[in-house]
């Protein structure tokens, strides 16, 4: 019948205050989708913290979510619920975009980049012991597989989005073996992509040209491990306006969970002052992934019209609360 379930995590903080909006102009617009709300709070299962059964199936039954942020508590005896879903719904590619805004003045007009982090291992495998008393060891682990898995990825995005270079971006000259075993991975799947062209870069260097001059980036997609494409992404954002416009879509082979690249903004949480937009976008980037193209644009063209009229929430200068931009952005759809 044209209707599409899509399950729909609120999550913490401002997650139900951003998620809102997005229910709000989704039902002006008219799109196809059918929301089924699930709470994620873990439970214990099997001996194990895990997230919720109904939840788990609502996600496995319709491949498809919309997320949004949930905090994760610093420190010992607990695993990131963020990690859980990652790792339980095997989403091997976490795919950031950033683009400039136009008509939103900051010192950069010109960002157009798309970061594509490995989204399961390194750094993020969460294995640490404590040695003896003051060392602590934390292992970052590589595998093959997953590089393999998100470097085909990153090739498959570039073909599919018209950008004609993948750089792969690492500190292989200090992690020799597990960076270096990622550009290897890079490499054998480049020889795939004739058409596409391949280079290196290190992390640090690439944050240091891209603050200076974002342009050259704008050809391409940059695919790293895990941890570089978090810290690179919030960098990113910082170049078009902050977290508050930022996208992002963990992308699985039977399922994809879509959300934005900030966390639950305790500090201004349950205020009506949340930017919505990063949710919005990575709502779209979903539509265009289930070929919702039309409806896509047109939400994208209602908030990028709002945003560049000046009508903004406070994180871009803007006087309007969560709820009045989003009647905005309604207003123009
Ligand atoms: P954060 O992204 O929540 O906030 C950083 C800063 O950006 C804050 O000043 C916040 O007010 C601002 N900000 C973020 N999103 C905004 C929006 N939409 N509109 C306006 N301003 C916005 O980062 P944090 O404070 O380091 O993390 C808070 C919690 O969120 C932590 O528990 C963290 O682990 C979690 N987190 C979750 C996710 C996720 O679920 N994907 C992502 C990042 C952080
Ligand atoms: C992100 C977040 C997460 C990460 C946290 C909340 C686990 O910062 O999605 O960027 O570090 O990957
Ligand atoms: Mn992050």
């Amino acid at each position: 019948d044209g209707n599409y379930l899509v399950t729909l995590v609120p999550g913490d903080g401002i997650g139900p205050e951003v998620a809102q909006a997005v229910k709000g102009i989704y039902s002006a617009a008219k799109v196809p989708i059918t929301w089924e709300e699930v709470d994620v709070t873990p439970e214990i299962r099997d001996g194990r913290s895990r997230i919720p059964l109904s939840a788990e199936e609502s996600i496995k039954r319709n491949t498809l979510a919309l997320k949004g942020p949930l905090a994760t508590p610093i420190g010992k005896g607990h695993v990131s619920l963020n990690l859980t879903l990652r790792r339980t719904f095997k989403l091997f590619a976490n795919v950031r975009p950033c683009r400039s805004i136009e008509g939103y003045k900051t010192p950069y007009d010109n960002v157009d980049t798309v970061l594509i982090r490995e989204n399961t291992e390194g750094e993020y495998s969460g294995i640490e012991h404590e040695i003896v008393d003051g060392v602590v060891q934390s292992i970052k682990l590589i595998t093959l597989e997953a590089s393999e898995r998100v470097a085909r990825y990153a090739f498959h995005h570039a073909e599919q989005n018209g950008r004609n270079r993948v750089t792969a971006v690492h500190k292989a000259n200090i992690m020799k073996m597990s960076d270096g075993m990622f550009l290897h991975a890079c490499r054998q799947v480049a020889k795939d992509y004739p058409k596409i062209q391949y280079d290196e870069d290190n992390l640090d260097r690439v944050c240091l040209r891209i603050v200076q001059d974002p342009a050259p980036y704008s050809d391409r997609v940059m695919v790293m491990p895990n941890l570089y494409g978090d810290i690179l992404s919030d960098m990113c954002a910082g170049l078009i306006g902050g977290l508050g416009l930022t996208p992002s879509g963990n992308i699985g082979k039977d399922a994809s969970i879509f959300e934005a690249v900030h966390g639950s903004a305790p500090d201004i949480a349950g205020q009506d002052k949340a930017n919505p937009t990063a949710l919005l976008l990575s709502s779209i980037m979903m539509l265009r992934h289930m070929s919702l193209f039309d409806k896509a644009d047109q939400i994208e063209s209602a908030i990028f019209k709002t945003i560049a009229a000046g009508e903004t929430t406070g994180d871009l200068g803007g006087k309007l609360g969560t709820r009045a931009f989003t009647d905005k952005i309604i207003s123009r759809l």
